[in-house]
């Protein structure tokens, strides 16, 4: 039996948006338990460079460009990595699209640009799902295999902005719920992370420090989370030791969604009181 470390030796996994941030992460740490790993993204030169250094460290990675929005790209990406592996036993959909111009035009509903609106969901619900119709096939042929979806907080919750983010985080979380029941049985687990603030860069440049103080009054955990805090949790849910997850929705957040939303008020109140205690 193959140790911990190399538990995923021998299977294919495939990482959207990994030229980057918590992409890049996942790819690596899959890597490093043995997986193949396939980086795939929009951005052709960053996947390039991050699977060469994956290699150069002795891991199996390779890079693959295209774009999540163009259903004939997908499909042809599929059979490329196919081409090239044999299989696929791993999809981990973490790509989404959140540039400073994007996040300029997702507002809340009165003042959303529709294009906004329309870009997050191509991108972030309907790019995931054209990567699971078009690699499941091949996935159900072998056997089986693990999808894992990166949603948000935003997909649970309500907020004053980036409606259309979390409307179309919302739309994965179902999507993986539909996923696991219409292709459990053909040993498909589809499982959807709800992760909170991590410092992944883009997040690290787009919020202010100011910013950052508050989401970690928020947090039951010390500490905000790192791109590896996620990473650990999607190679759990690659693996065999999650082999009884199915179709479900954990929240990677440090405990941020799960206390009263009052929470950080009432210790604010108490403590301006001369006192902790509810
Ligand atoms: N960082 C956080 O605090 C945080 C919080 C909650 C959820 N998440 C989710 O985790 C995931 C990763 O977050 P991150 O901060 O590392 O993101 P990021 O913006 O750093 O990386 C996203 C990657 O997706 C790629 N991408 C965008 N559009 C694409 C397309 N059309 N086709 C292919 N690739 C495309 C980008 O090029 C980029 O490399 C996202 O799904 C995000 O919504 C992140």
């Amino acid at each position: 039996m193959s140790s911990r470390n190399e538990d995923l030796a021998g299977r294919v996994a495939i990482v959207t948006g990994a030229g980057q941030g918590i992409g890049h992460e996942v790819a690596t740490v899959l890597a490093e338990r043995g997986a193949t790993v396939v980086l795939a993204d929009i951005l052709g030169d960053k996947v390039d460079a991050a699977a060469l250094a994956l290699g150069e460290r002795g891991l199996k990675a390779d890079a693959i460009a295209f774009d999540l929005g163009d259903e004939a790209a997908v499909a042809d990406a599929v059979v490329r990595i196919v081409g090239r592996h044999g299989r696929i036993d791993i999809v981990h959909n973490n790509a989404a699209y959140q540039t400073n111009e994007q996040r300029a035009g997702d507002l809340d509903v009165i003042h959303l640009d529709t294009g906004a609106w329309d870009k997050a969901f191509t991108v972030n619900a309907r790019g995931p799902m054209l990567l699971c119709k078009h690699a499941l096939p091949t996935m159900i042929a072998a056997g089986g295999g693990v999808l894992i979806h990166s949603a948000s907080g935003f997909g649970l919750l309500g907020e004053m902005t980036l409606t259309a983010y979390g409307a179309s985080k919302a739309a994965l979380i179902n999507l993986s719920r539909f996923l696991a029941t219409q292709y459990g049985k053909q040993g498909i687990r589809s499982n959807v992370i709800a992760i909170g603030f991590v410092l992944s860069e883009t997040a690290v440049e787009s919020t202010p420090q100011v910013v950052k103080d508050v989401l970690l009054d928020h947090h039951l955990n010390p500490e905000l989370g790192s791109p590896r805090d996620i990473a650990n949790v999607v190679a759990f849910l690659a693996s065999d030791e999650s082999r009884f997850v199915n179709g479900a929705l954990i929240p990677v957040d440090g405990g941020f969604t799960a206390h009263q939303p009052t929470m950080v008020d009432f210790q604010k109140l108490f403590a301006a009181a001369g006192s902790n205690q509810l």
